[in-house]
């Protein structure tokens, strides 16, 4: 039996080490890492590898050693790089796997400096407000794609 399976990378930007801690009101109490166990069990058939930083240079470097070889996908939450770095912004632009831009919040309710993201123009898709969900709902969407 052939199985394929789907190679998605998943990257948080900064702060989001903090979720379970961070804000809860906002963010919610669970840990990124524990999501991710229930993410993996929930799709069996995709390969999820997950990178977080709190340094803009490094998620550069990340996105740029992403091969069409080697993933078919990244799922990206920039946090406030989004509203920030056209650095990043940049370095999804070279990239040509498809791209869904994750946020935990519904940025669009808040702060008005947090409506509008650089790196959303380089995404195929922008989910947000639906908490971690909101990485489920973006597997999805891959996976139907
Ligand atoms: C966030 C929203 C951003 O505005 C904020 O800076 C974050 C998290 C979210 O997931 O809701 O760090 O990207």
């Amino acid at each position: 039996m052939l199985v394929l399976y789907m190679k998605i990378k998943i990257i948080n930007g900064p702060n989001l080490n903090m979720l379970g801690t961070r804000q809860p009101h906002i963010y919610g109490t669970m840990r990124f890492e524990d999501y991710l166990l229930q993410l993996k069990a929930a799709f069996q058939p995709v390969v999820l590898s997950y990178f977080q930083s709190n340094h803009e240079g490094a998620l550069i470097d990340e996105i740029q050693s992403l091969t069409e070889a080697e993933y078919d996908a990244l799922i990206l939450n920039p946090a406030a790089y989004g509203h920030t770095s056209i650095a990043l912004a940049d370095a999804l632009a070279c990239l040509s796997i498809p791209i869904i831009e994750v946020h935990i919040s519904d940025i669009s309710k808040r702060e008005s400096f947090r409506h509008h993201t650089y790196t959303a123009a380089h995404a195929l898709h922008m989910i947000t407000g639906k908490g971690l969900d909101g990485y489920k709902e973006a597997i999805n969407l891959l996976l139907n794609k």
